[in-house]
């Protein structure tokens, strides 16, 4: 009889909570298509169509490498897969779908190739499933108008997840997607604990409908307290790769949903849609790289530290280890900076980035930060580093409340 309440040991919560920051992969037939990943749902297009698309995919040898020495060579610490998306193609080799990656199209295991690239860079694989298969008739009339076929459906959901979670050595993380919001109808709660089986070490996400590990937040930064959570964030508006999708966002911006998390003791993990050639868009390897230079200066505030130690700092970001804080300047006003609401004395404050003494003055719960320049040191954001008398404690604030302010 398996144990229905393991949950994930403290180690292996610890790591993915100190890695903080990672690559999201999506990848599939849609890549082809370069239309968004929803592409034959939105379009409506025929099965039996799209999936001639397969013919079509041919991701270059050594592309999985490619993505995984990029997500290290710009901070990222752990990355995950889509080893299925919604279109029901397999990246890897399924007996239980036989619509894969290794019959069907380049015949070859990409989830193979992702996690041995992982391994060989030290990066923690992961991997995303997505429960829906909008090729699967059983899946389509559901539970009530087709039960032998929805019972057929979970069949290759359960074979498939016990194969990921089988034949690729350890893996760190299940991103689940698109799961029916009855954990009764798809028997999660007995795959789930099959899987802490054969994985001890694995988290896994809410996104099963159930309270497992990790908390999962798409495209915001609201967090769960008292659990990890992992805000999942793409660059522009689409997760698989789409080729007329402009709206990218900033570095700046990238770097903030960042400092966002880590102010509210969250991972970020930011998606690349590759082309179907295993290309990186370029936009997407520039702005990586920039968001890096500004995260290879400020490593020290990124990974491993803990979020938001003021009750309420008028900067509105902080974070902290053992007797430093964080401050990461949310607004620059220079000499005029103030950062207010630290209970504890300060001993000496430092431009992070620069590595350079910050002068200040510290009075009436208000350290005022006199030595910094008028212009900004480190951009997109300057973080000033301060060594207290101790661990990190706030001054509630007289008018706004003595919880710990979250930032969203
Ligand atoms: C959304 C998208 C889906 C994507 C997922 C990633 O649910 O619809 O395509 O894979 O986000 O979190």
């Amino acid at each position: 009889m398996i144990n229905r309440t393991l949950k994930a040991p403290a180690q292996a919560i610890r790591r993915f909570v100190e890695n903080r920051y990672g690559m999201f992969i999506h990848f599939g037939l849609y890549s082809v298509y370069g239309r968004h990943e929803w592409a034959m749902c939105y379009e409506r297009i025929p099965k039996a169509q799209y999936r001639q698309v397969a013919k079509r995919f041919k991701p270059r040898e050594g592309c999985a490498r490619e993505w995984v020495k990029l997500a290290k060579s710009v901070g990222m610490r752990y990355a995950c897969l889509t080893t299925r998306h919604c279109e029901g193609y397999s990246l890897f080799d399924s007996p239980a779908n036989p619509f894969n990656a290794v019959r069907t199209g380049p015949r070859r295991d990409l989830v193979r190739e992702f996690v041995e690239a992982c391994r060989e860079n030290g990066i923690r694989p992961c991997l995303y499933y997505s429960v829906a298969d909008w090729g699967d008739p059983g899946f389509v009339a559901g539970p009530k108008d087709d039960p032998k076929g929805w019972k057929r459906f979970i069949g290759v959901v359960h074979a498939e997840l016990k194969t990921l979670m089988t034949n690729y050595g350890e893996i760190d993380y299940l991103f689940y997607d698109a799961c029916p919001p009855d954990p009764k109808v798809w028997g999660v709660a007995e795959l789930n604990a099959e899987i802490r089986h054969l994985q001890p070490n694995i988290l896994i996400s809410d996104r099963c409908c159930l309270n497992e590990d990790v908390a999962s937040a798409e495209q915001h930064t609201m967090s769960s307290p008292g659990k990890p959570w992992e805000c999942c964030l793409t660059m522009n508006e689409s997760w698989g790769y789409n080729s007329t999708d402009e709206d990218w966002k900033t570095p700046r911006e990238l770097v903030k949903t960042l400092l966002i998390c880590i102010h509210n003791d969250g991972n970020l993990l930011l998606n690349v849609g590759p082309q179907a050639d295993g290309t990186v868009p370029a936009r997407s390897v520039r702005d990586l790289k920039a968001a890096w230079r500004w995260i290879s200066r400020n490593k020290e505030l990124v990974y491993g530290t803990k979020g938001n130690p003021f009750n309420y700092a008028d900067q509105k970001l902080s974070a902290y280890r053992g007797h430093t804080a964080y401050v990461p300047l949310h607004f620059y006003h220079g000499p005029d900076t103030v950062v207010a609401g630290i209970g504890n004395k300060v001993r000496s404050a430092r431009v992070l980035g620069a590595g350079q003494a910050v002068r200040f003055r510290q009075k009436n719960g208000r350290v005022s930060l006199i030595g910094l320049p008028a212009r900004m040191p480190d951009k997109p954001f300057t973080v000033i580093a301060l060594e207290l008398d101790g661990p990190p404690h706030g001054i509630p604030h007289p008018l706004l409340g003595q919880g710990r302010a979250k930032y969203d």
